[in-house]
């Protein structure tokens, strides 16, 4: 059976071959699905007659968002630590450990469940494809069910054992990274698509990232990392060195990051509601597109430094601070958060890709950002399929 989505004002596929970079808008369009897949897209005057016909009344229609950067594994919050950051304290890694507590604490049931609310967060908000690390275990049983609890909801699951070293490691980081190498990876791999590290002061240095992401590749799961973040360092470098997908952050960069990112198919996640959320600098995306690195953008959504999970947010953020336009902007949500994950069947709107569509109350994609707060975000279509009312 075929659906014809019809009447759309403004149709943006992310495809150059049918209108301008880097949307590829096509106006007064029409998409047509079949089992769960785009079929055809194009002028509505030309779709053929379908079984079902949804009218999207002349709004835009956007491929939905793709997250590639989040957290969701986690207990309790930091309500606390993020009014005393907006009184001044400054945000240290270290805040991590207090999440770990909580999750350790919890039973599978709650991290699902809370797992699953904050998914389903998203996905209101537009997100069809999310991301999710664990991180917040830290010990072989805690990091395998987080990360088992993630692959339940996502084919995107990260392990990201490698988050801060746990407090029972203090002064022993390089026994955590043994740990981390010889029992959680193998534990792990087999519910996880992706490897992530925070390489950061306070955290793990160069070596004990190259060692963790080393081990995940050996164990055949794909590289992603948190890079310069908080302080400039070589982690840019070397999740480029180390064929990441993404480096993820990138607030500060060097001239030798950009060029390395520029020579590179990795991808720079860019994660701005993290810097809204610490009060920290914006990364300086001009740099990156102007030098023609691939940029995402992700909400980042987690108990520390960004508890979101609005990419229309993002998106206002982006422009308005990062100084994208808004055609960078939402593209970069879409397919730049596709190519951070390797996926070509999402973020964009053509034949053979999934029918996971956006629909917004409002004529044109640069209401995202020319209406920030405003919940635009009127209809979700994953797999071709109405996401029902909460
Ligand atoms: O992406 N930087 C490391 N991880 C998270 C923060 C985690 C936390 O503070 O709980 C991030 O910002
Ligand atoms: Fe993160």
């Amino acid at each position: 059976m075929a659906l014809l989505i019809d009447r759309i004002g403004e149709l943006v596929t992310n495809d150059p071959a049918v209108g301008e970079r880097p949307l590829g808008i096509i106006r007064n369009a029409a998409v047509v699905v079949r089992d769960g897949r785009v079929v055809w897209v194009g002028p509505r005057t030309r779709a053929q007659p379908c079984d079902e016909v949804w009218d999207a009344a002349g709004r835009a229609v956007l491929p939905g968002f793709v997250e590639s950067h989040s957290h969701l594994v986690f207990a309790g919050d930091r309500a606390e630590e993020f009014a005393a950051r907006m009184a001044g304290r400054p945000y240290e890694a270290g805040g991590i450990r207090s999440t770990i507590a909580a999750t350790r604490a919890a039973s599978d049931h709650e991290l699902d469940a809370h797992l699953a609310r904050l998914a389903a967060e998203y996905r209101r908000q537009g997100t069809t494809t999310l991301e999710v690390k664990s991180g917040y275990g830290q010990t072989v049983r805690d990091e395998e069910r987080s990360v088992r609890l993630a692959h339940a909801h996502t084919a995107e699951a990260t392990l990201l054992a490698a988050h801060v070293p746990p407090p029972e490691f203090a002064g022993r980081v390089d026994d955590y990274v043994h740990l981390v190498v010889e029992e959680m990876i193998p534990a792990c791999a087999p519910h996880a698509r992706w490897i992530d590290a925070f390489c950061e002061v306070g955290a793990f240095d160069a070596e004990q990232t190259r060692a963790v992401l080393d081990a995940g590749r050996r164990a055949g799961l794909g590289v992603r990392v948190h890079a310069n973040q908080l302080t400039a360092g070589p982690s840019v470098r070397l999740g480029v060195e180390l064929g990441a997908a993404s480096v993820d952050h990138c607030v500060h960069l060097s001239p030798a990051d950009v060029d390395a990112l520029a020579g590179s198919d990795t991808v720079a996640t860019l994660l701005p509601a993290a810097d809204f959320s610490t009060r920290g600098p914006y990364p300086e995306a001009r740099r990156l597109l102007d030098a023609g690195v691939t940029v995402a953008l992700g909400a980042d959504c987690n108990p520390g430094t960004s508890y979101t999970t609005s990419l229309p947010f993002v998106i206002a953020l982006a422009v308005r601070e990062l100084r994208m336009t808004p055609s960078e902007a939402v593209w970069a949500a879409t397919a730049g958060g596709a190519a951070a994950l390797r996926r070509d069947d999402v973020g964009r709107l053509t034949p053979g890709s999934r029918a996971d569509l956006v629909v917004l109350d409002a004529p044109s994609h640069v209401h995202l950002a020319y209406r920030p707060g405003v919940p635009l975000v009127a209809q979700v279509f994953t797999g071709g399929v109405v996401l029902p009312p909460a």
